[in-house]
């Protein structure tokens, strides 16, 4: 059973300055709700309850927004604003606890940090910037992987081959239905060296075994501690699997992407898709 999610968010967010000078870009909204709440929504429905938010300066806005609101439930209350209190009762039950990265050493220095939290059990990473559209079931069906192999697994998603440099890439064979075992990963390649374009997207189910080879290795590309660099090492000692999605992400860390996500996310909310879709038809029309 994965009982808990390390969530990445100690990252500057430059691509979405002047926004995130002052603010987290995981608090930039999409739609209405917060990015970083998609994953929490996400890992909630997999029966995770349990966060370990991995942050850094400017980041505070994040840990008043899962903090419980007295004052905003009673005023709600005496609306009588039963919607608004739903959303707000979603966080209900789930705990967070907050730790700082301190320097920006990347992605395995970040999980690195969670492992006084994780009780040496297996636990699931979800990268923010990946959002999952909520009708699919990505992580619920890598946790399925995960219990019936006991290894660690990661989400892949076929992408062009212009894009392999962005990504963690692996070589692996497909061993059944959408599940890969995985021979190598390697750290956003060039072109013309990437074993395949079956990228690593940001949802991962770890083992704790993977923490006493992030504590040992040394930094890799752009030289920060890579997540990818630590995963080819574990390869050597047991094996990991690569559980191929074949829904819908959006990489909402790119400004295009983000956009993306926001018009498809409104279009899926019954109180805005109709005059969403009229305007997105006028405004085609004109063009
Ligand atoms: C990270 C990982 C990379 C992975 C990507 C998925 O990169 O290091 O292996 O493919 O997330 O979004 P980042 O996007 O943080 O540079």
């Amino acid at each position: 059973m994965i009982k808990k999610a390390v969530l990445p968010a100690a990252g500057l967010g430059t691509r979405f300055l002047p926004a995130t000078k002052a603010s987290p870009k995981e608090m930039l909204p999409i739609v209405d709700k917060p990015m970083i709440q998609y994953s929490v929504e996400e890992a909630k429905g997999c029966g995770i309850n349990d966060f370990i938010v991995i942050t850094g300066k400017n980041k505070r806005a994040i840990e008043d927004h899962f903090d419980f609101a007295p004052e905003l439930v009673e005023y709600l209350k005496q609306k009588g604003n039963g919607d608004l209190l739903d959303e707000i009762d979603k966080m209900k039950g789930l705990s967070f606890a907050y730790i700082r990265q301190g320097k920006p050493l990347g992605l395995g220095h970040a999980i690195l940090c969670a492992k006084p939290f994780l009780n040496n059990a297996s636990f699931a990473v979800l990268l923010g910037d990946d959002i999952i559209d909520p009708d699919d079931k990505l992580l619920y069906e890598m946790i399925q992987v995960h219990n019936e192999t006991k290894a660690p697994v990661v989400a892949l998603q076929e992408v062009a081959q212009a894009e392999v440099s962005r990504y963690g890439i692996i070589d692996g064979n497909l061993v059944k239905g959408n599940t890969y075992e995985i021979k190598s990963l390697v750290e956003k390649p060039p072109t013309d060296k990437a074993p395949s374009n079956l990228a690593v997207i940001g949802r991962y189910i770890l083992s704790p075994d993977i923490m006493d080879i992030l504590a040992d290795m040394q930094p890799g590309a752009g030289g920060e501690y890579q997540l990818t660099d630590a995963l080819n090492i574990l390869l050597s000692e047991r094996k990991i699997y690569g559980y191929l999605f074949k829904g819908k992400r959006y990489d909402a860390g790119d400004k295009l992407g983000f956009l993306k996500a926001t018009i498809d996310l409104a279009l899926k909310r019954p109180e805005f898709s109709a005059g969403l879709l009229e305007y997105i038809r006028m405004i085609s029309n004109r063009l």
